[in-house]
């Protein structure tokens, strides 16, 4: 007989919300630091690791941004994401869809074309060699302008076929999703799925802006819709899917304890809740990290953690025929298990 806390270890599952930028490791951000000649503001991998200490978003964005910046070549972006992908591979993570943040990059000089080639060639790499799939999100940062994902949507043209959707991310509180109502339309016109971060930091009115003004197909985060009623009732009705980041949750005190996380509260309200990283090698773990925590804090049932493994394919961006064969496998899987 087996218990919650082995049988989210051994499912397959899909993580829906992974910045690739935030999977970068210290070890390996030093490596390439190191190949490109570029001096990293800490003398060792300890010391970087001792900065990852968070009280809110914008804490963390400022280190994010500086860890990237050692990214420069096409093979610097290849070996971030196939590290990432390797390590999900030992968490039984079959399907992924991640984000990159174009203007990250291209703010400092580094083509489009070397990020998303470097990245999607990892990603067929992925496919080929771990039976990972995958989609490619594009994010826009929100403390930029909405000219400036123009301008990015206009360099991303060449490369839609590898792109599935756009999201937003970054500086959340004053940058409503309203700002960028009209690039989002383009991108709906493009046939891009489209996803939001909302309601991490801002408040419900955010996540009422990502529906009604961007007309989001997924919410990132989305926990601050509890504090709505008619909201939570409208994301139950759509089945929306909200991909929720426990460990990110904790690190950016978003949560005080990860006994006071939500999770629980969202799935018996009907929510189509999952569970994602973020960017696991600042908020300490992967995919099952974050399960283990929850385990830990709230004592998961199976029920529970049979369900959340589940919503992962549903609220993914597969076809539908695709989604029924995962699920039939977790399905036939937790019999056998149990
Ligand atoms: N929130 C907003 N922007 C981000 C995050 C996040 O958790 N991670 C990387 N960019
Ligand atoms: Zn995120």
């Amino acid at each position: 007989m087996i218990d919650a806390c082995n049988l989210f270890a051994k499912l397959p599952k899909a993580e829906l919300h992974l910045h690739i930028e935030g999977s970068f490791e210290p070890d390996l951000m030093f490596e390439i630091a190191g190949r490109n000649h570029i001096d990293l503001p800490y003398a060792t991998v300890e010391d970087l690791r001792k900065a990852y200490d968070f009280s809110e978003l914008q804490d963390f964005l400022n280190i994010y941004y500086q860890g990237m910046g050692v990214l420069l070549k096409e093979q610097d972006f290849y070996d971030l994401t196939y590290a990432y992908l390797v390590r999900v591979h030992a968490d039984h993570v079959d399907h992924v869809e991640i984000f990159f943040d174009p203007q990250g990059h291209t703010e400092r000089g580094v083509s489009f074309e070397t990020v998303i080639t470097g990245i999607y060639r990892a990603l067929v790499d992925g496919k080929e060699k771990l039976g990972i799939s995958f989609k490619l999100i594009m994010s826009f940062l929100r403390h930029l302008s909405e000219e400036s994902a123009f301008e990015t949507l206009a360099d991303a043209k060449p490369f839609l076929h590898m792109i599935d959707g756009v999201g937003l991310d970054s500086s959340e509180n004053g940058n409503p999703p309203e700002k960028f109502e009209q690039v989002f339309q383009a991108c709906r016109d493009l046939g891009l799925k489209r996803v939001a971060h909302a309601g991490e930091e801002g408040p419900p009115a955010y996540v009422w802006g990502a529906l009604d003004s961007l007309g989001v197909d997924r919410l990132d985060h989305g926990n601050r819709s509890l504090e709505d009623d008619k909201l939570v009732a409208r994301l139950v009705e759509e089945q929306m899917g909200l991909t929720v980041c426990p460990l990110s949750n904790l690190k950016l005190c978003v949560v005080k304890d990860m006994k006071d996380h939500p999770i629980r509260t969202m799935l018996q309200k009907g929510l189509l809740a999952t569970i994602n990283s973020d960017d696991p090698a600042y908020f300490g773990g992967y995919m099952n990290d974050n399960f283990k925590a929850l385990h830990e804090a709230l004592d998961m049932t199976i029920d529970e953690t049979v369900q959340l493994v589940k919503n992962s394919y549903t609220a993914s961006f597969l076809p539908p025929e695709e989604i029924a064969k995962r699920l039939a496998k977790v399905d036939m899987m937790v019999k056998e298990l149990r």
